[in-house]
């Protein structure tokens, strides 16, 4: 089935709100070949799997559908192509490692990664995640209008995971742009000059990190960086070998801050809207802290700020009876997946008190399941709790025009002023 007219991901009002035309791919076309030109990727057959459990058979079968090429981005021209490699040049090589990795070589790097990103690590990180949200609401404390994201939503994510990375304050501004360079290319279409400009400032991260690194391998310290360096795979893990290489761990940082800080930031941000159109909810939280975690998991499942990612067949195969020949792109719609009517009972609908929202794939599912996942829960809640403790009432700033971002993978308001009374 190929219905190009149906189906205009980067169409302004796609990308704006895309759950109509989510749920017409489910009804109409659940398997749907899409022409790649549409995605800035001329040539290339891109298949768009938008119910749940056609979704959740691809992410469960890695042998059939790899992830090598994960990361839905349009493809350079020879042009850029040979720009991109200049500056390539200038740092370490780019390689592979968890979200664009299969088994076995990905189970290794998710076991080395593992060692380093524990459970205590979390744990430890977490009164300094509370701290840097108290700070920065005693800041707008008392204002009747605040930019949200500014003020709350992008700093949290973007300064908890500098808290795991051991970034210091001096540096933090540099974080922040470097994230944002870092995804400034993914889901949507940017300039070629906008591309050399991300590669570029990959580059500076990339001799920021191997410093920090290098500085590790000479004074090991109690942190995640030289946990990283020093992890090794002993006998009784599934698979053994080396430890990780200067450009596998400079990939595996990078992957941590760019999957973390966006995502996050969409997450508050959303959970500000829903709360401030059902007031009932945000009164219920002040009342009883323990409801905050079903509001998260309802508000993950409703927003989806990561919409979709992609997958290729690695042999010829079929989804839900549509066949996908061997190479195809497989574009797994985690955003459609979690409002399918079929699992979530009148699924637009928000309601932490519905039973059936943990089966969301909002942190996707099988061996790439988010690895920071407990990590962003616990932003959102920590978030939530202390907003909880200074905020009366919240409200959206009438006339502003809520607008996404234009990206079709990573859903997020551009900004959002809300407006706040207090306790
Ligand atoms: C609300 C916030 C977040 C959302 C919605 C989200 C979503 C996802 C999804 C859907 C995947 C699966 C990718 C796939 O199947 O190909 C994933 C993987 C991943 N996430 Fe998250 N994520 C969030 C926060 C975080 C945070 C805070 C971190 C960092 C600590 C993180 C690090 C990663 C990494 C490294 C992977 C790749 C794992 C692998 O391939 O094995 N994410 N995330």
């Amino acid at each position: 089935m190929n219905d190009n007219d149906q189906f205009d991901p980067l169409s302004p009002d796609v990308l704006q709100s895309p759950w109509a035309a989510y749920a017409a791919l489910r009804r109409e076309h659940p398997v749907m070949r899409l022409d790649g030109e549409r995605i800035g990727r001329p040539g290339e057959d891109v298949y768009c799997v938008s119910r749940y459990e056609d979704v959740r058979t691809v992410l469960l079968d890695p042998a059939t559908f790899s992830s090598r090429a994960a990361i839905p981005a349009a493809r350079p021209s020879p042009e850029l192509r040979a720009r991109l490699r200049e500056v390539i040049a200038e740092g370490w090589p780019e390689v592979s490692t968890m979200l664009t990795e299969d088994p076995p070589s990905h189970t290794r790097y998710r076991s080395l990664v593992s060692k380093a990103f524990t459970p205590r690590r979390l744990s430890a990180v977490e009164p300094e995640v509370r701290a840097i949200c108290v700070e920065l609401a005693k800041a707008f404390d008392g204002a009747p209008v605040v930019d949200f994201m500014a003020g709350y939503a992008v700093p949290i994510p973007v300064r908890t995971v500098a808290v795991v990375l051991e970034v210091p304050d001096s540096r933090q501004a540099d974080f922040k742009r470097w994230a944002d360079y870092s995804v400034s290319a993914i889901g949507r279409s940017i300039s070629d000059d906008e591309r050399v400009i991300a590669q570029r400032a990959i580059v500076e991260q990339q001799h920021y990190f191997a410093h920090e690194i290098e500085k590790r391998r000479a004074l090991p310290r109690d942190d995640f960086l030289s946990d990283l360096l020093n992890a090794r795979l002993t006998q009784h893990d599934e698979v053994s070998g080396e430890p990780l290489t200067m450009p596998e761990m400079l990939s595996i940082i990078r992957q941590i801050q760019v999957a973390g800080s966006e995502t996050t930031a969409s997450l508050l941000t959303e959970l500000m809207v829903l709360l401030a159109d059902h007031p009932d909810r945000w009164e219920a939280i002040k009342a009883d802290r323990s409801r905050i975690p079903l509001v998260v998991e309802e508000a993950l499942r409703l927003s989806s700020p990561n919409q979709g990612l992609f997958r290729v067949a690695t042999g010829d195969t079929s989804i839900g009876g549509v066949a996908i020949p061997v190479g195809s792109t497989v574009w797994v719609m985690f955003g459609s997946a979690n409002r399918d009517e079929d699992v979530f009972t009148d699924s637009d609908r928000f309601d932490p008190d519905r039973r059936d929202q943990l089966g969301h794939l909002a942190f996707g599912k099988g061996p790439h399941y988010c690895l920071g996942a407990a990590l962003a829960r616990m932003e959102a809640r920590i978030g939530l709790d202390v907003l909880a403790d200074h905020v009366d009432t919240i409200g959206i700033e009438p006339g502003q025009g809520l607008t996404y971002a234009p990206s079709y993978v990573l859903r997020g308001l551009e900004s959002l002023q809300v407006s706040f009374t207090y306790r």
